[in-house]
């Protein structure tokens, strides 16, 4: 199934051409690196797909329902909370649902004999629907799941209650990456995620793509990252995109072949160019 497609998308800023007629579609769990020189496009194309610049023609087709989480390039959190609590906004709702448990919990509690039975029914039924959801949106799990997060991204235990303001610069890209992980979304764009991370917290997120049960696109310049990540690469190059099958390895044995034939064609070209001046130069010397 295709889950996102973009569809002959162009954009320039000012007068020049970034990105002309782009065109690719990506399917159901598909994980791609996306790679190309400085400047060539490669976060002007996720700020498309992410409706946060408009192309100057083309559609972006995203499947019904998918959300997409965004890590972009480069960009800072500012806040007064502690890390844990950051992350804890994201659980906003299942936090509302818990207290809203433990208050019919209390009031249940508290219910005396002489008091209707028919409410207390009414109490017990709500408390139980309640508890589904509350198990739906792993209300059991999730303070877990933040810490496993954080820890996989390199926090210890010790930092969870520090203020994200007082934060290095590296350590709060890690806390960013960690609110988008701990987002849900169903398709990942993610802008050089690998550039604060040690090798541990990259094995990480290598082993957190791997398993992810939706589609990503990374753009990274890290080669390892991206082989132990990435079934499809996307280059970016003079304003356009092509898409090669495999991870970086398998794309550079490609594009290696590519180039060969390229400078082969050129060649060929340059010998021709020679033997047709010659050509003209005997023709000239008949002529004289
Ligand atoms: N808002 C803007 N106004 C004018 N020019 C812009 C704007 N945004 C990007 N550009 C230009 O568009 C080109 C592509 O930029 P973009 O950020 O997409 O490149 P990139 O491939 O992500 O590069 P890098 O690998 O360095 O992050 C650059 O030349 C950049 O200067
Ligand atoms: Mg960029």
């Amino acid at each position: 199934m295709i889950v996102l497609s973009c569809n002959n998308v162009s954009k320039a800023f000012v007068a020049e051409n970034i990105i002309e007629n782009i065109s690719f579609t990506i399917n159901d769990n598909e994980k791609v690196g996306l790679i190309g020189l400085n400047g060539a496009g490669k976060t002007t194309l996720f700020n498309i797909l992410t409706n946060n610049i408009e192309p100057d023609s083309g559609e972006i087709y995203i499947a019904k329902g998918k959300k997409i989480g965004y890590l972009k390039q480069n960009t800072i959190i500012e806040s007064t909370m502690s890390i844990m609590d950051e992350m804890l906004l994201i659980f906003d709702e299942v936090i509302k649902l818990e207290e809203k448990l433990h208050e019919i919990s209390h009031e249940i509690s508290s219910f005396t004999e002489e008091k209707d039975t028919e409410k207390l029914e009414a109490l017990m039924d709500t408390y139980s629907k309640l508890s589904e959801q509350y198990v739906e949106a792993d209300g059991y799990s999730f303070r877990s799941i933040i810490k496993g997060v954080l820890k996989g991204l390199g926090f210890t235990e010790d930092e969870l209650d520090k203020p994200i303001n007082i934060l290095s610069g590296g350590e709060k890209s890690r806390v960013m990456l960690a609110k988008l992980l701990l987002q849900k979304a169903d398709i990942l764009l993610l802008d050089e995620p690998t550039n604060h991370l040690d090798i541990e917290a990259i094995s990480w997120l290598e082993k957190y793509i791997k398993n992810f049960k939706g589609e990503v696109i990374i753009i990274s310049h890290d080669r390892y990252f991206l082989d132990n990540t990435v079934n499809r690469i996307f280059l970016m190059e003079n304003k356009s995109l092509k898409s090669y099958k495999g991870n970086y390895s398998t794309f550079m044995k490609r594009r290696k072949i590519e180039l060969e034939q390229a400078m082969k064609q050129y060649d060929e070209y340059e010998r021709e160019i020679e033997r047709q001046e010659e050509m003209i130069r005997r023709l000239h010397a008949y002529g004289s």
